[in-house]
């Protein structure tokens, strides 16, 4: 086996620059497709689904956008909103889009970035995901459950009438999160 095959692969998590909004938008292309198996996502007229509040992230304070690349290249992204949208809590976290490329999936990449991502904004989070999207909750209800073995698990009814599920947890800072692990190997 080669030098080359046998390194660990390097996923990266970086802010978005404005300049990279096209990036983002073909990618939420490919997003919105994947969704509309389970939301009435059509496409206008060009032939796109369109992401009309993709400008909101780099003109509102409560928006981070996040590029996602292995070995440098683009594998997925992740897009925060700091405001619940559940209740009016300002403060809560909110994972507003998250997705990894299908070429990349399986591997582990979207739990390590959505690890990432959590551990970037200490603090309350809340992942709402369609129940019907068996392969998100898989996945959320994973990803989650390796990053803190205190999270709540909800249903939650949206505006639409959808079952979704509410993952609701704390992302600690550096200090309590190793306070946290201690604990948790302790108790084996
Ligand atoms: C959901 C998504 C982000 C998962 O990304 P991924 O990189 O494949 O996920 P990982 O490889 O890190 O998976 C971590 C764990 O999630 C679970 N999981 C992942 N894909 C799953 C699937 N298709 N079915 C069931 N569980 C799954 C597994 O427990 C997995 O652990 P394992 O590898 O030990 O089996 C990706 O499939 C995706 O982008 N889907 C389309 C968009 C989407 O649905 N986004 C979420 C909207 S709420």
């Amino acid at each position: 086996m080669s030098g080359e095959s046998a390194r660990t692969p390097r996923v990266e998590v970086s802010p978005a620059a404005p300049e990279q909004a096209p990036v983002l938008a073909n990618l939420l292309e490919l997003y919105s497709h994947d969704l509309s198996k389970y939301f009435d996502l059509r496409v206008g007229p060009d032939g796109r689904f369109g992401y009309p509040l993709l400008p909101l992230y780099w003109q509102e304070e409560t928006r981070f956008p996040f590029l996602v690349s292995l070995d440098g290249e683009i594998c997925g992204f992740a897009l925060v909103y700091r405001g619940s949208r559940i209740s009016d809590d300002p403060d809560v976290w909110d994972m507003a889009e998250f997705f990894i490329l299908r070429s990349h999936r399986k591997r582990g990449i979207g739990a390590a970035v959505a690890a990432d991502v959590w551990r970037r904004f200490p603090g309350r989070w809340e992942v709402r995901v369609l129940e019907a999207n068996v392969t998100a909750m898989g996945f959320w209800r994973s990803a989650v459950a390796a990053f803190t073995a205190s999270a709540r698990d909800d249903l939650w009814i949206d505006p639409q009438q959808q079952r979704r599920r509410v993952l609701s947890f704390k992302s600690l800072d550096e200090r309590l999160a190793r306070m946290e692990a201690d604990e948790r190997s302790r108790a084996g």
